[in-house]
């Protein structure tokens, strides 16, 4: 039986695909939630050298690139780097893996970026694994910043009918009821990685198909977790780009995106 930390390789599994980086290929926009930090942070993002982890097909460089001075970007899997250098040529693009920062210096980085949840393809420890090498690449009182997912929302099985998407077309029902029955067969696979404790949960989600859980954390416990990290989480984004705080209720939001200042 696979261990708990096949999170990252069953998620890793799904990022590989062509297919996953072709949708992101596709995509161009600033979420609400990244847009507030654009505005929050502009002095500290304007001439910076930013490290953009987990791009993608580089929808974040897109909008990056022209503020920042020195931008490097990288992603875990070759099919996204393959799709983010083709989009960008020239721009230093990487195949990476977040864990292991060994091929930068210390104190080499202004800013470091996890967007779009990247950083809950990861067991509790590959997790923490990024946030120390993370703190070890920021110069000191640098910014890492990045979302994730918001365990205060209520969960879904795959068995829901909401899980279902309906069409007039009897085409796309039947492949619409495929995608269904391969859900529930997806979770039922990786349903023994899944883990509940105090303070995180490793939960599935329609987002990959229910292929792998995901790491959900309330914003208390992130905003312990980053601390004990070595970070102080200085602002907080729900969904809609709204500040919020730990105390607010964002049940709504399905992720939530921090920006956290290096410890001294
Ligand atoms: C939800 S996608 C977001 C992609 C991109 N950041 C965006 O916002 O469009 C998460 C990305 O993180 C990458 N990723 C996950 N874990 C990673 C790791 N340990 N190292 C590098 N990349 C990782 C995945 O390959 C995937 O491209």
């Amino acid at each position: 039986m696979a261990s708990r930390d096949d999170i990252a390789s069953l998620n890793k599994d799904f990022y590989l695909s062509k297919s996953a980086a072709a949708w992101y290929a596709e995509k161009e926009f600033v979420m609400p939630e990244e847009q507030a930090f654009l505005r929050d942070y502009e002095l500290a993002l304007k001439g910076c050298s930013l490290l953009d982890m987990g791009i993608g097909a580089g929808r974040t460089t897109r909008f990056l690139l022209p503020l920042v001075g020195d931008y490097r970007g990288f992603d875990y899997s070759e099919e996204m780097v393959r799709a983010a250098a083709a989009r960008f040529p020239g721009v230093k693009i990487e195949e990476r893996d977040a864990r292991d920062l060994s091929a930068y210096g210390e104190a080499s980085f202004d800013v470091v970026l996890f967007s779009f949840n990247g950083i809950d393809c990861l067991s509790h420890q590959g997790r923490l694994q990024v946030m120390s090498e993370v703190k070890r690449v920021l110069k000191p009182g640098g910014i890492f910043a990045f979302s994730s997912h918001n365990r205060e929302k209520p969960k879904t099985l795959p068995q829901d009918l909401s899980n279902l998407n309906r069409s007039k077309n009897p085409v796309r029902m039947i492949k619409n009821l495929i995608e269904y029955w391969q859900g529930i067969r997806n979770w039922k696979r990786s349903l023994h990685c899944a883990e509940e404790t105090d303070s995180y949960e490793l939960r599935h989600d329609s987002s990959n198909g229910f292929k792998a859980p995901i790491y959900y954390i309330r914003k208390s416990h992130q905003v312990a977790q980053a601390a004990t990290q070595g970070f102080a989480v200085e602002a907080i984004y729900n969904g809609k780009g709204q500040p919020t705080t730990v105390e607010e209720s964002d049940t709504a939001s399905s992720w939530i995106f921090y920006a956290c200042r290096k410890s001294a």
